[in-house]
């Protein structure tokens, strides 16, 4: 019961890290939404290890227990789900560029280029983080899990599965969750695909948008200096090409009205 009452002392600043690090990681997604931007992170869960686990993963690993809090780096546990997996890279990058400010980057463990064999797919970050306590900053590990949501539903369906079966899934099923996780591994790997396609879409929608806003304000430029003609031709034009017309027949038509303003201010 003393250990107990122990351990819940020194999992506190455990408590307050995960709560931080949610804050912390949510606030980037909010910072992205605000800015209309692509969010690389979908959302944001955290745990502190219950003590049983922490004690079941220590007698199980020979760590003694005055070693714990060093040994086992996931007391506190952050995951991070996003969309597609090279969204991962770019949450990768954002942690990194903090380590050596709130936080430390100890190391990395990249389970999606080396997939483990159960089929576990993530993205692992150990770091350091400095919790403000009432008897001064203390230094713990954590550890961030930084997975898409079929990775996630996989590592959940499978942890499950551990549980169950007391870490000794029977063969057929362990089969069944190694071609589970390929399909997994698939169905991320055709979400990626789509992913480009949208993005050339939205990229390709913008510029047209673009080129439209700039060929309406030229037409009008000409029609104020007085070129009649040359508005209602470049007007005709353009009515002709903006519903079907390609972007490079619009950027075309564009430059085209740009062109013919300078000429004639030339003349001025
Ligand atoms: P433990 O696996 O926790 O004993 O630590 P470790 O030192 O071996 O590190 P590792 O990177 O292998 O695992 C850290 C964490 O990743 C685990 O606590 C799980 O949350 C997760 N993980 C690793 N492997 C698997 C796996 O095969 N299946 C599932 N569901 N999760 C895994
Ligand atoms: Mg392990």
């Amino acid at each position: 019961m003393q250990k107990i009452r122990e351990w819940k002392r020194i999992l506190l600043p455990y408590e307050q890290a995960v709560e931080e690090l949610k804050v912390k990681l949510k606030s980037i997604r909010n910072e992205f939404r605000d800015m209309n931007e692509y969010s690389p992170i979908e959302f944001v869960t955290g745990r502190v290890k219950k003590i049983s686990s922490i004690l079941e993963k220590a007698s199980r690993s020979n760590i003694p227990e005055d070693r714990i809090e060093e040994e086992i780096e996931d007391i506190a546990g952050i995951r991070i789900m996003c969309q597609f997996v090279d969204d991962i890279y770019r949450v990768v990058k954002l942690i990194r560029k903090r380590s050596g400010k709130d936080l430390e980057v100890v190391y990395e463990k990249d389970y999606i280029k080396n997939n483990k064999e159960s089929g576990y797919r993530s993205y692992h970050v150990i770091i350091r983080y400095p919790v403000q306590t009432a008897l001064g900053e203390k230094k713990i590990l954590a550890e961030i899990q930084i997975r898409t949501l079929a990775m996630n539903f996989w590592a959940t369906a499978e942890h499950s599965l551990n549980y169950k079966y007391k870490k000794n899934i029977p063969e057929n099923i362990r089969e069944r969750l190694r071609k589970a996780a390929e399909a997994a591994y698939q169905l991320d790997k055709e979400m990626l695909k789509i992913r480009n396609e949208i993005i050339t879409a939205q990229r390709i929608f913008e510029e047209k948008s673009n080129s439209v806003y700039e060929i309406a304000n030229n037409i009008h430029l000409l029609s104020l200096f007085g070129y009649k003609d040359e508005a209602k031709e470049f007007q005709e034009k353009f009515d002709k090409i903006w519903k079907t017309g390609s972007l490079e027949e619009l950027q075309k038509l564009s430059e085209t009205i740009k062109f013919t303003i300078q000429k004639y201010h030339a003349f001025d």
